[in-house]
């Protein structure tokens, strides 16, 4: 496998569907609660809704944005707040067009770095610290010679969140300097709703939110992602630039139910935090790990101790289970592996793979 084939999680298809292969997939990061039965049981609908085309402002599909937002994150959205998206890539693609020189945390993940580049932009690097926490000191310092900033909350690889009070001195500091921050979103839901920066777009112009149904509620392949900011001038440019009808119609039905399903929700929140919890503390116990790094998402961030996460991913594989080598982040090495978080069983059978490894030194020198 080259080394770009594997920069996102998630290539089932290499390995497995397209080698008529079943993979237990722990490189992407994915809610195994899976499709919400919510959706599924009125999926018929959507062959009626895709005879015609969407509402093209799609005023239906953004009340359900308004509402869950208000729900869950306390903050009155108004439908002029909200640009919708292909998946949250497309928001970042779009919003990362939009800036010159772009201060990026690393490691983080790759699209960010991939658009900033298409785009003709450059890229100031701010290392993370070796606990993989944001170093908001040296951002601070970097912005100064930017126009931007983009950042993961909770950030990938690792999983860890935005710390309010440290993080505010540099929204400050964008605000009154007319740069723009750019919070990804898409994994805020698992940390049980907290730790969202949303409200603070009431106050800041210049903040932009990006979010996703994508992983949270399992849907990777419906592609609905959406961005959240009061910036005019921001909104105005990456809406000239969309194309009409860029959500479909399963997409917009996805969202009606899916944003609704307490019960699918409340089970989440559950299945995340006791797992999270669970499978850290155990791979913490497996000898051929040096660290875990802690994580409020749904996946967790590990250094080997005496392999490479090239030699850890073949071995898992001849074992029937993908994992993330993680040596492509930026910032990072191959000492590094990111494993998604699933159900206890599947939590178990990767758990019992790494323990059965005898630690001792493979690495080739
Ligand atoms: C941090 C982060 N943001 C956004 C995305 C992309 O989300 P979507 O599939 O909704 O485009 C990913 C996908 O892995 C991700 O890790």
């Amino acid at each position: 496998m080259s080394e770009k084939d594997f920069i996102h999680g998630g290539d089932i298809y290499t390995e497995g569907l397209l080698k008529g292969r079943a993979l237990i997939d722990f490189s992407s990061n994915i809610n195994p609660k899976g499709v919400p039965e919510s959706f599924k049981k009125h999926i018929n609908e959507g062959f009626q809704m895709i005879e015609r085309y969407p509402d093209i402002k799609y005023r239906s599909l953004k009340k359900d944005l308004i509402y869950y937002n208000e729900k869950y994150f306390n903050l009155k959205l108004r439908s002029e707040d909200i640009v919708l998206g292909n998946g949250a890539s497309e928001i970042i693609d779009m919003i990362l067009s939009y800036l010159k020189t772009v201060v990026l945390p690393v490691p983080s993940f790759s699209e960010y770095g991939l658009s900033i580049e298409k785009w003709g932009g450059n890229v100031i690097y701010s290392k993370l610290n070796e606990d993989m926490d944001y170093d908001y000191l040296d951002i601070l310092e970097k912005l100064k010679e930017a126009d931007g900033l983009v950042m993961g909350n909770p950030n990938n690889p690792n999983g860890g969140v935005i710390e309010e009070e440290k993080f505010i001195s540099i929204l400050d500091y964008c605000e009154n300097n007319g740069k723009i921050v750019v919070i990804d979103e898409a994994f805020i839901e698992m940390n049980g709703y907290d730790g969202s920066l949303i409200t603070l777009i009431e106050n800041y112009k210049s903040l932009f939110i990006i979010r996703a149904l994508t992983k949270f509620f399992g849907v990777p392949g419906i592609r609905m992602g959406y961005g959240i900011t009061r910036n005019k001038k921001v909104l105005k440019y990456i809406i000239e630039r969309q194309n009409p009808w860029n959500i479909n119609s399963f997409a917009e039905l996805c969202t009606h139910y899916v944003l609704y399903d307490e019960e699918y929700i409340k089970d989440s929140i559950k299945w995340v935090e006791e797992e999270r919890e669970y499978f850290t503390g155990e791979l913490s116990k497996i000898p051929i790990i040096d660290k875990v790094y802690k994580t409020r998402a749904n996946y967790c961030l590990c250094k080997l101790k005496d392999m490479k996460d090239e030699e850890l991913y073949n071995y898992c594989l001849d074992k029937g289970v993908l994992i993330r080598r993680a040596s492509n982040f930026k910032g990072l090495d191959n000492k590094y592996v990111r494993f998604a978080i699933k159900s206890r069983e599947l939590n178990n059978i990767l758990l019992n793979i790494l323990k059965d490894i005898p630690n001792k030194k493979v690495l080739e020198k």
